[in-house]
């Protein structure tokens, strides 16, 4: 690589704020950083999850913090960028990635839509926008403030094209998508033109939120959702989390420079794909 291409990509020394660092995507997406020379604080309701995955980074010889967090409230999410501050002296990029569903959230031959549970409704709601929302305002101010800076949001497919059996999950990804529009413009016309917002639309990931929905809990097989995915995914697979790492690492560097309010998606050509 020449000079100007290694510049290009260059995002060590930064320092990012993961939120769900403790999860399956995200920690994989901090593991990926941490080798691009990123400082990584991974925020999570589950500490030891946390703690996991900063205790790798950190054995391969990165650096890492874990630190407690409820995405949802905002004195937690203070508390939460007063440590990483305390520990790393600035925030650079802030990667949200807390969200989720949950199987009272999702309807099913057991459950329909006139049943819903308004409560796991809500909850699945508000983990996916406002645990995107309230950090975005309070990593946000910090970046407004030094007048650089990037934030990452982690949309959905399904932001694009609801998914059946996940009304709330759909339709919080696609708050989620506009809303990295609205921040995008914002921050633009009020506070800085350094600082870009952007999201990722992964595609399907076999991970804890959708097991249940994609393989069989006994035998482990895939069930008809799980075919149908596959058969609508020309590249013909679910996603591993390492497919994330290129674009994310992209989107948080200097080549990314002009890219802002946009969701990309890393879903092997499934929103491409009309079936036919
Ligand atoms: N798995 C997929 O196929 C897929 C596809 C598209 C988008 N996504 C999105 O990617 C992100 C990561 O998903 P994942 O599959 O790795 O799930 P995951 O469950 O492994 O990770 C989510 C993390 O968020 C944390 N979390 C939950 N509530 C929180 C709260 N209130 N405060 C702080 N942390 C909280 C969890 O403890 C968990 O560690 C989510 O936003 C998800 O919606 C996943």
């Amino acid at each position: 690589m020449s000079e100007h291409e290694d510049a290009l990509f260059d995002i060590s020394g930064k320092v990012a704020v993961i939120t769900g660092g403790g999860g399956i995507l995200c920690g994989t997406i901090a593991k990926g950083l941490s080798r691009h020379g990123v400082k990584v604080a991974l925020l999570d309701i589950e500490d030891d999850a946390a703690k996991k995955v900063a205790d790798a980074i950190t054995s391969s010889g990165g650096e890492a913090a874990a630190v407690r967090v409820d995405v949802l409230d905002k004195k937690s999410v203070q508390a939460a960028r007063d440590a990483v501050l305390k520990r790393f002296g600035k925030i650079d990029f802030l990667i949200n990635g807390a969200g989720g569903n949950k199987p009272e959230a999702s309807t099913s031959p057991e459950r329909d839509f006139f049943d819903l549970p308004v409560e796991a409704t809500r909850w699945v709601f508000e983990l996916n926008f406002m645990g995107t929302f309230i950090p975005c305002q309070v990593f946000g101010k910090n970046l407004a403030e030094q007048g650089e800076g990037a934030i990452l949001n982690v949309g959905s497919m399904n932001a694009i094209r609801p998914l059946t059996k996940v009304p709330a999950y759909s339709a919080a990804k696609a708050a989620v998508t506009n809303f990295t529009q609205w921040l995008a413009v914002h921050f633009s016309l009020n506070y800085s033109k350094k600082i870009r917002v952007n999201a990722i639309a992964p595609g399907f990931f076999l991970t804890h939120q959708n097991r249940y929905l994609l393989t069989d809990e006994k035998t482990g097989e895939l069930t008809p959702r799980g075919k149908a995915i596959i058969a609508h995914t020309p590249m013909h697979r679910f996603g591993n989390p390492d497919d994330l790492i290129g674009t994310v690492a992209w989107l948080l560097s200097p080549a990314a420079a002009f890219v802002h309010g946009a969701v990309i998606p890393v879903d092997g050509g499934y929103s491409a794909y009309s079936g036919i």
